[in-house]
């Protein structure tokens, strides 16, 4: 049964945003919290499966607008934004139904399961002319900032290659939830934690054009029920469908390159550790975050031959999820941002999910034309 607000709908207060959460996970979570923080904004209605966890959060929030189901809190209709923080099968059908009763949508990532997909997103985002945006938080972590900084200011001088990787020890996100099925997920660990390499990684570079991909996926422990990181996630019952390992070369306009790597599931040294080595004309810098740490370790490299210079950075915390959603309210405050905010670097990334996908299925490389679509279609 679907709860219904005890009250009608409050009275839209001038000049406050009214917002809503679907889902009700770890990371529909987040994004409450940071509506709840916000000046200027109410948080006013959520919606999840989960009865117990609802009715916590709708305790907690003081939510009136509580409901079992996404398209119920989307056909209210009377909200600004909503944040759509769903298994990603649902990202598509949530944000685009919310972006044609008038809201700007906050996606959590991935954007899609496929490009195909993200762009009927993105299309809904600008034939409705609200702004659509993916929760690349990782990107605003502080140490992440620091490399960007390192970059800016010319210490690493023109970035050429990288080395980027999110790498889990036994950290499938609950094995036999939604995150295990082809057709809920859109794939493993590639769409879950390799986009937002992707995405920190063409950001320190600064956005360079990726011009062929090259990957290969495995699945060797996810399938015999090894690796999971235990926890319960949306959707149980469901078979081991996606790869848990994947390596991929990436060629940039100008001769530059990445190799990244991500797994849910390898047999390694540390449970969790992500990050990054960058190298540069004039320097490098080289980060690591293991198990989550708020700031990881960070070292920038410089000199000549002759001098070689190591620099330690402390970075502070990043503020992660508050960080993009105040951005995401500053530019919903701000209308003359919204065409520019159409959901367009996320379906980037989601077209690079792709290409990779297709070239793993191929076994060879896959180049791509400059709207990242494989060039010649299927591999
Ligand atoms: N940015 C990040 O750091 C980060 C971290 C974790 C997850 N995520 C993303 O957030 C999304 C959710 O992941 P999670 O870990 O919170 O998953 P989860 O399984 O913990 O939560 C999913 C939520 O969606 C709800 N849901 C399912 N169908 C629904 C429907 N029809 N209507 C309303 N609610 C519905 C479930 O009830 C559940 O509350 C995914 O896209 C994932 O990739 C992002």
């Amino acid at each position: 049964m679907t709860e219904r607000p005890s009250i009608p709908h409050e009275q839209n207060e001038p000049g406050r945003i009214r917002a809503g959460v679907v889902g009700i996970g770890w990371a529909g979570q987040q994004h409450m919290a940071a509506y709840d923080a916000a000046p200027g904004v109410d948080l006013v209605a959520i919606a999840g499966k989960e009865d117990d966890v609802r009715a916590e959060l709708a305790a907690q929030y003081g939510v009136t607008g509580a409901y079992a189901d996404g398209e119920e809190l989307v056909a209210r209709g009377d909200l600004d934004v909503i944040s759509v923080a769903v298994p990603t099968f649902l990202h598509a059908p949530i944000a685009i139904a919310a972006l044609r009763v008038g809201a700007h949508v906050l996606s959590e990532k991935p954007l899609a399961r496929t490009g195909e997909e993200g762009q009927a997103m993105v299309d809904a985002a600008r034939e409705a002319g609200r702004i659509l945006e993916v929760t690349f938080n990782h990107r605003r972590r502080g140490d992440i900032e620091a490399v960007r900084a390192a970059v800016e200011d010319g210490t690493i001088g023109r970035p050429y290659h990288a080395r980027a990787m999110w790498l889990r020890r036994a950290g499938i996100p609950a094995l036999g939830s939604w995150f295990t099925s082809a057709e809920m997920a859109g794939g493993g660990p590639l769409v879950d934690l390799g986009v937002h390499v992707l995405d920190w990684t063409l950001h320190l570079m600064g956005e360079p054009r990726v011009t062929a991909v090259s990957a290969v996926t495995h699945a060797e422990l996810g399938p015999r029920g090894l690796g999971g990181s235990g926890g319960v996630k949306h959707g149980t019952g469901s078979a081991y469908e996606v790869e848990d390992l994947a390596a991929v070369l990436l060629r940039l306009e100008g001769g530059g390159s990445i190799v990244l790597e991500t797994s849910w599931a390898s047999h390694r040294s540390t449970p969790d550790e992500f990050g990054i080595t960058l190298y540069g004309t004039e320097g490098g810098a080289d980060l690591s975050v293991v198990d989550y740490a708020p700031s990881g370790e960070l070292t920038v490299f410089t000199g000549d031959g002759e001098e070689r210079l190591d620099t330690r950075v402390e970075a502070p915390a990043g503020r992660g999820h508050a960080a993009v959603v105040e951005t995401f309210l500053a530019h919903v405050a701000d209308p003359s941002t919204w065409r520019e905010h159409d959901g367009s670097v996320g379906l980037s990334r989601a077209r690079l999910v792709d290409a990779c996908y297709a070239s793993a299925t191929a076994g060879r490389e896959v180049a791509l034309d400059e709207d990242l679509r494989i060039i010649g279609g299927d591999a």
